[in-house]
């Protein structure tokens, strides 16, 4: 029988090191076969870790975002949209309406898409015009046409398609405005550069882009009854890459769906969980781009208990990474990380990048609200198999009578739902994260991700090892 090990039953073994500070190491890293993250963190396919401010701010760190699949295809395109459309170098299908709107319609559409400005065409695409937030703040007559008090093409700064970045923003500067209209030779709209998106870029150099400067983005899909349909879509809007999300990824219905979306769109794929390398090596056969690592580690799992399945993730991950490095093929480490030691013990076993739940959840990005309980605030966490989330979906089918329908007397739960007490920023979280996974290349003295793998050298530790990595003989304050 083999043995399994997991993050608690090792440690890193410090070698001879030449890092002078974190500043000389880089986490860049593969997240799939074709996409690079300017750090390995990606935030888990859950309910209640990642919507599209989770993904943009993970984004905006180096990492990135998936947006999980329990929603209907149209929310869940929106999500992706959200995150594409918070920044780009070149927005190139702005908010337009035409002259003939009310202030009524500009304002409905500035409030939903959350921009403080609207492009004004006429039917064929030609600018007539702009309308700012500031032109219907205090504005009484809601019918009134946005003609009246729009800002006319005539006295309108904008800018021919082609322009660079730098002069973009000299013309930004130049006249104080906040967004530039972008023009063929014939006067149509094709884009728009705003100041906002500059500023953002200088002040998130990190963050992982696509080749139109949009932020990057993932979104789960499942192996059954939509999923072709749902890829097809996010395809359409942009999406980056998709998780082919299933809990049993070594199984025919994984296989084929990674097989049928590789064979129907050119999109990156990362397909799992599995835990063994048998079970990464027929996922890379059937087309993935990267595998998803992990069976029953998660915070909220319950899969090793109801199940008896499962693989304890260190070993996992060293398994899955026998094959995988063979074929080139990226690991993600899902599931049971709780700190960034074990993000460096992922790595060190062969991951190329971590996807987090637990620690992510909580935090003001994450979805759902905060709740007050005695005087501490907490948001909810649950496991994707757990009654809470069974049921919503069932729900979202519409049948929620929950005494009759049979399909709810059949829910096994494999997770869990609970509080976990609300964290603020999830920034901070991943600042802090890097810096200690940082420290851990130094300590193996490697300034990259492949120096790290290297160098790195496990040390199985007992009890009373644990015991004494852990603070102890004091009273923590
Ligand atoms: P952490 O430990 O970061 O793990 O919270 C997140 C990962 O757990 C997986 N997951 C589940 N596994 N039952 C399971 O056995 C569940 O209900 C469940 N929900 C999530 C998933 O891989 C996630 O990324």
């Amino acid at each position: 029988m083999k043995r399994g090990l997991t993050f608690d039953d090792v440690l890193l073994v410090p070698k001879k090191s030449s890092v002078y500070s974190r500043s000389d190491v880089s986490l860049k890293t593969k997240l799939t076969r074709n996409i690079i993250l300017n750090n390995p963190i990606i935030s888990s396919n859950m309910d209640t870790v990642t919507e599209s401010d989770m993904a943009i701010t993970m984004a905006r760190s180096g990492g990135l975002g998936i947006i999980h699949r329990f929603m209907n295809i149209k929310d869940q395109l929106n999500e992706v949209l959200k995150v594409k459309r918070a920044e780009s170098i070149f927005l190139d299908n702005p908010y337009t309406l035409e002259k003939n709107n009310t202030v009524s319609d500009a304002i409905c559409l500035m409030n939903n898409k959350n921009v403080s400005g609207i492009l004004i065409i006429n039917s064929k695409g030609k600018l007539e015009g702009i309308l700012t937030s500031r032109d219907v703040r205090f504005e009484k007559n809601l019918e009134r046409k946005i003609s009246e008090i729009m800002t006319n093409n005539s006295e309108l700064i904008s800018a021919q398609y082609g322009i660079t970045l730098e002069k973009a923003k000299e013309i930004l500067h130049k006249y104080r405005i906040e967004k530039l209209p972008i023009l063929d030779d014939k006067g149509y709209l094709i884009g728009l550069i705003t100041s906002s998106d500059i500023s953002k870029m200088e002040k998130f150099p990190n963050a992982c882009k696509d080749n139109k400067g949009r932020l990057m983005v993932g979104a789960a899909v499942g192996v059954k009854s939509d999923f072709l349909e749902r890829t097809e879509g996010l395809v359409e809007v942009g999406c980056d890459v998709i998780v082919v999300d299933i809990a049993h990824g070594h199984s025919d219905l994984a296989i084929n769906a990674v097989r049928r979306i590789k064979n129907r769109f050119d999109i990156e794929v990362i397909a799992g969980n599995v835990a063994t390398a048998k079970g990464a090596k027929d996922l890379i056969i059937a087309g993935a781009d990267a595998i998803k690592v992990g069976i029953g580690p998660g915070s909220i799992c319950t899969t090793r208990l109801v199940a008896g399945a499962g693989v304890p993730q260190l070993s996992a991950i060293m398994d899955c990474s026998t094959i995988s490095r063979k074929k080139r093929i990226p690991i993600i480490a899902d599931g049971g990380i709780r700190n960034s030691g074990d993000i460096a013990k992922a790595l060190a076993a062969g991951a190329s990048t971590v996807m987090l739940g637990n620690i992510l959840a909580g935090t003001k990005e994450s979805p759902g609200i905060v709740i007050s309980k005695n005087n501490g605030k907490y948001k909810v966490i649950r496991g994707m198999a757990s009654l809470g989330a069974s049921f919503a979906r069932e729900n979202r089918k519409g049948c929620l009578d929950v005494s009759k329908d049979k399909k709810f007397q059949d829910i096994t739960p494999e997770g869990v739902e609970a509080l976990i007490p609300y964290k603020g920023n999830v920034s901070d979280i991943l600042n802090n994260l890097m810096r200690g996974v940082k420290s851990g290349f130094s300590y193996s003295g490697a300034s990259n991700m492949k120096e790290f793998y290297l160098n790195s050298e496990f040390i199985r530790i007992s009890n009373n090892s644990l015991k004494e990595s852990k603070s102890h003989d004091v009273k923590t304050i």
